[in-house]
C-alpha cells in the first residue's frame, strides 16, 4: 500500500485501497506513463512502455527521437522538442526560443502531504495519504520540474500539481503549466463534461471522443457557469455502477481546459491546467512557480464510485470548515424576497415570522450599503446605508438575535461601482487597459486584485463589519467575468499574469477572511454558481450552486453539481412560485424535497406566503433536522435521471453503515396510463431487514436492491415524495 519505488525496473508504484498508478523512466530518463487502473498486486512492467517497439527510445536509436517523442506516454510532456501531442509545459528562452526537455534526477517519497504556497489544496495527515515527488530537469534551461502526486488510499484519488523553478543563470518565461497528463491507450472512449450559462449550470454532457482534440474551459477569469473545470473518460455503456471512469477534477477558480486528445495512434492525453491564452509567468533565476491541483480517480464500477470518491475526499481532505460536518443554521435570505426594497422593519419582520417555523438565521443580501437601491452603485463603499437600516448593523444585529435568530449578510468584495465613492477617489483600482473605456458587466468593473493596497482595502470593508456587528455567515459575491485585463501596478511583460495574479489575490483575501474568523460561516457565490469549483471550497463549506430556484430546473444543475461535490456543499433554497426564474409553479413540498439535498434553507418573503405553504415550512424544517445527518455525511446514489429519461428523477443517501437510506423521487410530468415507478436501491446491507418508514412495510436489502420498491404515482404535475427506510435487524 502507499507508494514505493522499484529500483531495479525503475518503476513508481502509486496504491489505493482500489487503484494503481505506474510510473516508468526510460534509459534516457523520461518519465513515462505506464498504468493507471484498478489495483494491481504485482506491477506490470515498463514493457508497456512500448521502448522495445520501433522506433526504440532515443539512446538506440537516436534518428528517430522525434518519432519516439511524439509516441512515448509522457507523464508530463513538453513543448518544443518533437512532442507534437498537447503539452504540458511550454517555455521560452531569453533568446525568445520555444523548448524544454525534462529528463528524471531524483526522487522523494513521504507520508503526508505539503501544502501549496498560496493555492488551496487537499491535504491529509501521515496515515492518509503518501506524496512522490519526482524531480526532472531541463539542464539547458536550468529549469526543475517537480511532478507532485500524492495517494489518498481510501479515497481512491490521485491528486497532481507541478513547481518549475529557475535554477540557472537566465530568466525565462512560463507560457503554459499543466497541473496533469494522461496518456493511454484508448477504449472507445467517451467524454463526459458539464456545460451550462447563468442560472443553467452543470448540465451533464456525453459524446464519443473523435481524433483531434476535445475540450471544455474558460477565458472568463472564474470558473464560469459555461464550462467547468472538471472532465471524464469512459468506457462505452458505463453507467452509475458498470464501466470504467478516468476523471480529473481541478481545485482552480480561474481560466481553465480541460482536454482529451485522440492522437494517430489511437491513444488519447488527457490534460487539465491553467488555459495558456492570456496566462505567461515570468521566472528569474531563483523564482519558482507553482501550478494548482489537479484530483484525478479511477473507477471500475461506473460513475457512482467515482462520484463517492469525490464526495469523500472533498469532506475529509478538502473542505476546511469546521461547519463541514456540522448542521448548518436554516437561513431565510431576503433576495428573492425584496430585492433591493427592503428596511430594518422589514427584515425584522421576516425574521420574526421566520422564527416562528423554526428557521435559524436571516441573510441580509445585496443593497444595505452606500446609496444601493439597485445594482447600478456603490460596490466598494462598504458602509450602511442608514436610511435602510437606521441604527447600522449592530442594532439590525441585535434586534434579530433579540429574537433568537443569527444573522448573515452579503458582500461583493471583488468588484467597484463606477458609481461609488471608492471609484471617484481610485479610478485606476479597477482592472482596464490604458486608453480605452473598460467594459461594465452588470454596471460593475473588477477591482486589481493583483494590488496588495486592493486587497488590505477590501478585506478591511468585510473585517471591519464582522467586527463591529454579530454576524455570523457571509454570502460573498462576484457578479461578472473579468474583462479589460490591465494593471496600473504591472510592468508589460508580467501582464500576462494578471489573470492568475487576480485569482491569487481572491484566495489570499478569503484566507485572511477564515484565519481572522474561524467561527464564520462562509458561503461563495458568484451569479449563483460561476464559481462552484474545489478551489473556493477550500475557503467555504457551501457554494450557492444556481440563481436558479425553480425545483425542476434545479433537478439537472443538482445533478450536475453531486457528479462530484457533496451534498453538503450544494446551497438549495426554498423560494416563491411563479418561480422568479422560469415562472414556473412546483409544489411546496417538492421545492422542499429538492432543497433538502443541499444545505436548505429558504429564499422567500414569508410575510406573503400562501398561508398553507407557509404552514408546510415546520415540517420541512423537521424534516432537515431528521435528514440533514444523512444528507450531509452519506453515501450518494444517482439512481434515475429525469435528463436522461425524460420521465422521472431519482436519488438515494445511504448512510456509511448502512442502517438507513432516504431515498428522494421527483415524478415530474403527469401522465395518464401510469403506474408505479420500480427503483432499485443501492448502498444497504443484502441481508439487512429495512421498514419504509410509516407504513410497517419490511424488506431485505437483497429485495430493494436486486428487486426494488414501488414508488407511487401522484396526480399532478411535478410531484414528489421521500422514502425513508430504516434498518430494523
Ligand atoms: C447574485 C447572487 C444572488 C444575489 C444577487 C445580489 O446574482 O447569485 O443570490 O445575491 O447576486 O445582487
Amino acid at each position: 500500500m502507499g507508494i514505493c519505488f522499484e529500483e531495479k525496473r525503475k518503476i513508481f508504484k502509486l496504491d489505493t485501497d482500489k487503484t494503481t498508478y505506474l510510473i516508468g523512466l526510460s534509459p534516457e530518463g523520461y518519465v513515462g506513463h505506464i498504468y493507471y487502473g484498478s489495483r494491481l498486486v504485482h506491477p506490470a512492467g515498463n514493457s508497456l512502455l512500448r521502448m522495445e517497439e520501433d522506433p526504440r527510445t532515443p539512446s538506440v536509436n537516436d534518428r528517430e527521437k522525434g518519432t519516439f517523442l511524439d509516441k512515448f506516454p509522457m507523464e508530463y510532456p513538453t513543448g518544443g522538442i518533437g512532442d507534437y501531442r498537447e503539452s504540458c509545459l511550454n517555455v521560452r528562452d531569453v533568446h525568445g526560443c520555444p523548448g524544454c526537455e525534462l529528463r528524471y534526477v531524483s526522487h522523494r517519497i513521504y507520508k503526508g502531504k505539503e501544502k501549496l504556497e498560496g493555492l488551496p489544496a487537499s491535504f491529509g495527515v501521515e496515515e492518509e495519504v503518501e506524496t512522490l515527488v519526482i524531480t526532472c530537469a531541463d539542464e539547458v534551461l536550468g529549469l526543475t520540474a517537480e511532478l507532485s502526486y500524492s495517494a489518498f488510499a481510501k479515497e481512491n484519488i490521485i491528486t497532481r500539481s507541478v513547481r518549475i523553478t529557475n535554477n540557472g543563470q537566465q530568466p525565462f518565461e512560463l507560457e503554459k503549466v499543466y497541473s496533469a497528463c494522461l496518456d493511454m491507450d484508448n477504449q472507445d472512449f467517451e467524454m463526459i463534461s458539464l456545460h451550462g450559462a447563468w442560472a443553467r449550470e452543470r448540465h451533464i454532457q456525453q459524446g464519443q471522443l473523435k481524433y483531434g482534440k476535445q475540450l471544455v474551459s474558460s477565458l472568463r477569469g472564474d470558473s464560469s457557469h459555461q464550462e467547468h473545470p472538471f472532465f471524464a473518460l469512459v468506457t462505452p455503456g458505463t453507467t452509475q455502477r458498470q464501466g470504467e471512469v478516468y476523471a480529473m477534477n481541478f481545485v482552480y477558480s480561474g481560466n481553465f481546459i480541460a482536454q482529451a486528445e485522440r492522437t494517430q495512434y489511437d491513444t488519447v492525453r488527457m490534460v487539465l491546467g491553467i488555459h495558456p491564452e492570456n496566462f505567461g509567468w515570468h521566472l528569474e533565476p531563483g523564482e519558482s512557480f507553482q501550478s494548482p491541483e489537479a484530483v484525478l480517480t479511477y473507477s471500475d464500477e461506473g460513475l457512482g464510485r467515482m462520484t463517492r470518491s469525490y464526495h469523500d475526499f472533498y469532506r475529509n481532505h478538502l473542505i476546511r470548515s469546521k461547519y463541514t460536518h456540522q448542521k448548518r443554521p436554516i437561513l431565510i435570505n431576503n433576495w428573492e424576497a425584496t430585492y433591493f426594497n427592503f428596511d430594518t422593519e422589514k427584515l425584522v419582520e421576516i425574521a420574526r415570522q421566520a422564527k416562528e417555523c423554526g428557521i435559524e438565521m436571516l441573510v441580509m443580501d445585496d443593497g444595505w450599503f452606500g446609496k444601493r437601491s439597485f445594482d447600478d452603485s456603490s460596490l466598494g463603499d462598504w458602509t450602511v446605508n442608514e436610511e435602510k437600516l437606521p441604527g447600522g448593523l449592530s442594532y439590525l444585529a441585535d434586534q434579530i438575535n433579540a429574537l433568537g435568530m443569527k444573522l448573515g449578510i452579503w458582500f461583493e468584495p471583488e468588484c467597484i461601482s463606477p458609481d461609488s465613492d471608492l471609484y471617484r477617489a481610485h479610478p485606476d483600482w479597477a482592472l482596464q487597459i490604458p486608453g480605452r473605456d473598460a467594459t461594465k458587466s452588470r454596471c460593475q468593473y473588477v477591482l486589481d486584485f493583483s494590488r496588495k493596497e486592493v486587497r488590505d482595502y477590501a478585506y478591511e470593508c468585510v473585517a471591519k463589519v464582522l467586527r463591529g456587528a454579530n454576524i455570523e455567515y457571509v454570502k460573498w459575491d462576484m457578479n461578472r467575468q473579468l474583462s479589460d485585463m490591465g494593471s496600473a501596478c504591472l510592468a508589460a511583460d508580467r501582464m500576462k499574469e494578471l489573470f492568475h495574479r487576480n485569482v491569487l489575490g481572491v484566495y489570499e483575501v478569503q484566507e485572511r477572511l477564515v484565519t481572522e474568523f474561524p467561527d464564520l460561516l462562509l458561503e461563495n457565490c458568484s451569479g449563483g454558481g460561476a464559481r462552484f469549483d474545489p478551489g473556493m471550497l477550500y475557503y467555504s463549506p457551501q457554494i450557492w450552486c444556481s440563481d436558479n430556484t425553480d425545483a425542476i430546473e434545479r433537478l439537472m444543475i443538482q445533478e450536475g453539481t453531486a457528479l462530484m461535490y457533496p451534498l453538503s456543499a450544494m446551497g438549495a433554497h426554498v423560494s416563491t412560485c411563479p418561480n422568479h426564474a422560469v415562472g414556473r409553479t412546483t409544489p411546496f413540498a417538492t421545492r422542499g424535497h429538492v432543497a433538502l439535498a443541499g444545505t436548505f434553507g429558504y429564499e422567500l418573503d414569508i410575510t406573503k406566503l400562501d398561508p398553507q405553504e407557509k404552514a408546510q415550512i415546520p415540517e420541512q424544517v423537521a424534516l432537515y433536522h431528521k435528514y440533514n445527518d444523512l444528507v450531509r455525511e452519506g453515501d450518494y446514489y444517482r439512481l434515475a435521471s429525469w435528463r436522461e429519461n425524460h420521465r422521472y428523477d431519482c436519488w438515494a443517501v445511504a448512510a456509511k453503515d448502512q442502517s438507513e437510506i432516504l431515498v428522494t423521487y421527483v415524478q415530474v410530468l403527469a401522465e395518464t396510463k401510469m403506474q408505479s415507478r420500480r427503483i432499485r436501491l443501492e448502498g444497504l446491507a443484502a441481508d439487512g431487514l429495512y421498514e419504509l418508514e410509516g407504513t410497517g412495510c419490511r424488506c431485505y436489502g437483497e429485495e430493494l436492491m436486486k428487486a426494488g420498491f414501488l414508488a407511487p404515482v401522484f396526480h399532478g404535475d411535478f410531484a414528489s415524495g421521500l422514502y425513508h427506510f430504516v434498518r430494523v435487524e
